[in-house]
């Protein structure tokens, strides 16, 4: 990143009084950089950001867990993540539950968010549920197609509970030294036994995959076998998130181990007006826009939703005023992405406006009236009237 130098020194001065907002960005600007792979200025802001701990000013997490009854001890910002004995390749990324501060949860339906609030409030109170005997669900399995949001609401029930989160990595981890693997994951165990943490096994059908497989030679069923004693292991001890896009290729053992498996869906018609509300802001959209972007982009991701909003932004950024048309930046956006054909929306979206007008004007979830319509179109409704009728004489 450029000018990082001075980022830093700013954000030196700003730490030596931090508020909760400092401690949000700098805790976003760390995961922007690891995620963009600046491991080197990374690591520089880490240190940065435990310093700043180390003289206790750092705020405490928002969230109290009953940690008598976890066992272990606390992560101080002088912990470090274990690593590769060979290659010295950090195993784990460790965050701190203020470095989430500012992370928003994902939309969620009601159905789903209800589950998680459940979770969250029985991590919360651990030592009630121990009191009347009952083991709390200490493993949970999220699954779901990319970009639904699993690994953002891992980090956010991270933070709800008031833990750390140790994050694996998988590039540290796996390695093609025969039985380095199943040892690494053995000492991320080890590790994540020893603090008070919430740990994160994100892509984790890439260590927990089927034993049978027939291209594997025998190291996949020692990373499995050893990755079942430790979940085992760890239930009596901790909290274990595992994430997987691919909940098929799964082990069948593996997949018992979780006592919580939740299924994270693509976005229903409600939610996907919250995404949209959420992502064109600042954008100044009517109700018919945002509604009829909610209907367009049923059977995408809030990550896709995310990416059009964006590029409506682009749009609207780049002609301002009177030039700009909502509608035209989508056809523009559905033109070159390159799987248009296989969504029958986008096909109507760039189909004729008159059809394009019936299918709203007929669309039940969507309860569109012609007034709407008109307004949507920019049109008087004696036009929608016509466009319908000959939409109606066409088909
Ligand atoms: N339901 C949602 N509500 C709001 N934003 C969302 C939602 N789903 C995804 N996003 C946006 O998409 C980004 C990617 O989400 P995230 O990485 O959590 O998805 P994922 O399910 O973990 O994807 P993958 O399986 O590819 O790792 C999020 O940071 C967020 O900006
Ligand atoms: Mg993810």
């Amino acid at each position: 990143m450029e000018h990082f130098s001075i980022i830093l020194a700013l954000l030196r001065a700003a730490l030596k009084d931090p508020s909760p907002a400092v401690l949000g960005h700098a805790g976003r600007l760390l995961a922007a950089l690891r995620k963009d792979g600046e491991d080197q200025q990374a690591t520089q802001l880490a240190k940065l950001l435990e310093g700043g701990e180390q003289s206790g000013r750092m705020q405490p997490s928002r969230v109290v867990l009953s940690r008598a009854a976890l066992p272990g001890e606390a992560i101080t910002p002088n912990v470090r993540p274990p690593v590769d004995k060979e290659t010295g390749a950090p195993l784990a990324d460790i965050m701190l539950p203020n470095m989430l501060e500012l992370a928003q949860a994902p939309v969620l339906n009601s159905a789903l968010r209800g589950s998680v609030d459940a979770l969250i409030e029985e991590w919360r109170h651990l030592d009630r549920l121990r009191a009347m005997d009952i083991r709390p669900p200490l493993n949970c399995l999220l699954f779901g197609a990319p970009g639904t949001g699993k690994t953002k609401l891992a980090q956010i029930v991270s933070r709800e509970i008031g833990l750390p989160l140790v994050t694996a990595r998988l590039d540290g981890l796996i390695s093609s030294y025969l039985g380095t693997t199943a040892r690494n994951i053995s000492a991320l165990f080890t590790f994540a036994n020893r603090y008070q943490c919430v740990l994160l096994l994100d892509e984790f059908d890439a260590i927990a995959k089927v034993r049978d497989d027939p291209h594997e030679v025998g190291e996949i069923k020692r990373v499995v076998n050893t990755l079942l004693q430790c979940l085992d292991q760890r239930s009596q001890l901790g909290i274990t998130i595992a994430i997987t896009n691919h909940d098929q290729l799964l082990d069948t053992a593996i997949w018992r181990r979780f006592d919580i498996r939740v299924s994270v869906p693509k976005p229903d018609l409600e939610s996907r007006l919250d995404i949209v509300n959420r992502y064109v802001a600042p954008l100044d959209l009517s109700q018919q826009e945002r509604r009829f972007l909610a209907w367009l982009t049923e059977e995408l991701t809030g990550s896709e939703i995310e990416t059009l909003a964006n590029a409506i932004k682009r749009s609207a950024a780049m002609n301002p005023g009177s030039e700009f048309s909502a509608i035209e930046a989508l056809k523009v956006h559905a033109m070159l992405s390159s799987n248009h054909h296989q969504h029958p929306r986008w096909e109507q979206l760039l189909g004729p406006v008159e059809a394009l007008a019936a299918a709203l004007g007929s669309d039940r979830d969507l309860d569109f009236t012609q007034d709407d319509l008109a307004r949507f179109f920019g049109k008087d409704q004696s036009t929608i009237s016509r466009w319908k009728r000959k939409h109606r004489e066409v088909s």
